[in-house]
């Protein structure tokens, strides 16, 4: 998000019967790829759906910087003239890419096995986010790195000149360092191979194949085998972006846990490798259905259909869970405060370097609503209070993190005092029309603090 976006506190109050038709924004992750591999494509790629918020926004600037042509049409089509692998141009400025540690560490994977130099930089919650682990295999490419210490932006990368393929094992469950690597093997001659010990989302090499990469996955004793075969032509792609189950996340959570809700969000990407929010509530026992299940330009998507669950019950999230669901622990964290009995998360070490320690930010602000949390490093345990027994009645911090923002929004729709948030402007980087759409549904957020 913008460094100097004014601080915009927000309460959300009490509400029952949200209802209607949640159109939510394309999905971040699959908008950051079409741009940078748009970019890396020879010719005119055309994308529908694309998330039009601050961190895509801050990429496709990026893209430009390094020669891309991105333009937006009247409807709401991007076009991207890409320069080709090994075509990107150096940039004369710094990339500033915001809040958005997806488009960051995706970029310098995709410039570090080129000839040129280029400097990156972030807002203090992009600049305190650790990027060795970005950083350590681009090494392995030949790219050199200069950053502050610890690892963190702002930094220089020198891309490699002659670059060699890589075989690297990921040593945290994150595909945005498989795919940062995947793009670097792009421009490296010769087979770069990817192993993750557990699966992470896949739209990197399900995109990849799309552009005409060679690329394949085998699920093997080690984990998950990617190859790739570098220095393809990159072709062209129309793509239609599905909507963002991470942002469906909010008004499905919202109607769950206010009473008499009944909201459909049409057309959300279940792919497996996102989806493991909805399995959690649905064995919370949330009344959560998926209607007209259909696949869209390669992804699974179906109509999520969710109504107010007055039972909900505190579970065990198994942790091999954890990488599908690794954006919607906040707003799991909210909905368990109204279950009955504790929801134990385990195996969740990756939320404390997201855009904030997300398991210290809402087990603070969910204490200062009355509810019992304990932590541990890589685990949580939200005590839930049962419907209506959510006292609420705190301003919680949200730490430059969108998520953390928006999950007490919905946390105050169904406690029994309004929740404030001391800053709602970073809800912007991925869901920018979070307000008004909740406010149609019939969530009541204001703009002042209620302290
Ligand atoms: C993303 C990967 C995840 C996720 C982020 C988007 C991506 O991060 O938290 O919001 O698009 O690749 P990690 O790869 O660091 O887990």
């Amino acid at each position: 998000m913008s460094a100097h976006a004014t601080p915009t506190p927000m309460t959300s109050h009490r509400v029952t019967g949200l209802s209607g038709i949640a159109d939510v924004p394309g999905d971040k992750s699959i908008s950051h790829r079409s741009l940078i591999l748009g970019a890396m494509a020879v010719g005119e790629t055309r994308v529908t759906g694309l998330l039009e918020g601050e961190d895509v926004l801050d990429t496709a600037k990026a893209m430009r910087a390094f020669g891309a042509e991105i333009t937006r049409e009247q409807d709401g089509t991007w076009v991207v003239h890409g320069v080709g692998v090994g075509g990107f141009a150096e940039p004369d400025q710094v990339i500033d890419c915001g809040n958005s540690g997806t488009g960051v560490r995706l970029i310098m994977g995709a410039m570090a096995t080129s000839p040129i130099t280029a400097a990156f930089t972030g807002d203090a919650s992009l600049n305190s986010r650790p990027m060795a682990r970005v950083t350590d295999p681009l090494a392995l490419f030949g790219a050199q790195s200069f950053g502050r210490s610890g690892g963190r932006l702002p930094m220089t990368i020198v891309g490699a000149a002659d670059p060699v393929p890589v075989r690297y094992t990921t040593p945290v469950p994150s595909a945005q360092v498989k795919s940062a690597v995947l793009l670097a093997g792009l421009n490296a001659p010769g087979q770069t191979v990817v192993i993750e010990r557990e699966a992470t989302r896949d739209h990197s090499e399900r995109m990849l194949a799309g552009f005409g990469a060679e690329i394949t996955s085998e699920d093997t004793n080690e984990g998950r085998v990617i190859t790739l075969t570098g220095q393809p032509e990159l072709r062209p792609q129309t793509i239609a972006v599905p909507r963002d189950p991470s942002s469906a996340a909010f008004p499905v959570c919202a109607a769950l846990i206010t009473e008499g809700s009944d909201v459909l969000v049409p057309g959300i990407g279940l792919n497996p490798t996102r989806s493991g929010l909805f399995t959690t509530l649905r064995e919370m026992g949330a009344d959560l259905t998926y209607e007209n299940e259909r696949l869209e330009g390669g992804e699974p998507v179906a109509d999520l259909r969710a109504r107010f669950s007055p039972d909900l019950k505190g579970i065990e999230v198994p942790p091999h869970r954890a990488a599908s669901m690794i954006d919607e622990y906040p707003v799991l964290s909210a909905v368990a405060a109204f279950a009955d009995g504790p929801t134990h998360m385990p195996g969740v070490k990756e939320l404390r370097v997201k855009e904030s320690d997300r398991i210290d930010a809402m087990a603070t602000g969910l204490r200062a609503c009355g509810i019992t949390v304990d932590e541990g490093e890589d685990w949580w345990t939200v005590h839930g209070l049962g419907h209506g027994n959510v006292p609420g009645g705190a301003t919680c911090a949200a730490r430059l993190d969108h998520r953390i923002a928006m999950s007490f929004m919905v946390l105050g729709m169904a406690t029994q005092n309004p929740v404030s948030v001391d800053d709602g402007s970073p809800i912007a980087t991925s869901f920018p029309i979070f307000e008004p759409l909740m406010a149609s549904l019939g969530a009541d957020l204001r703009h002042a603090s209620a302290s």
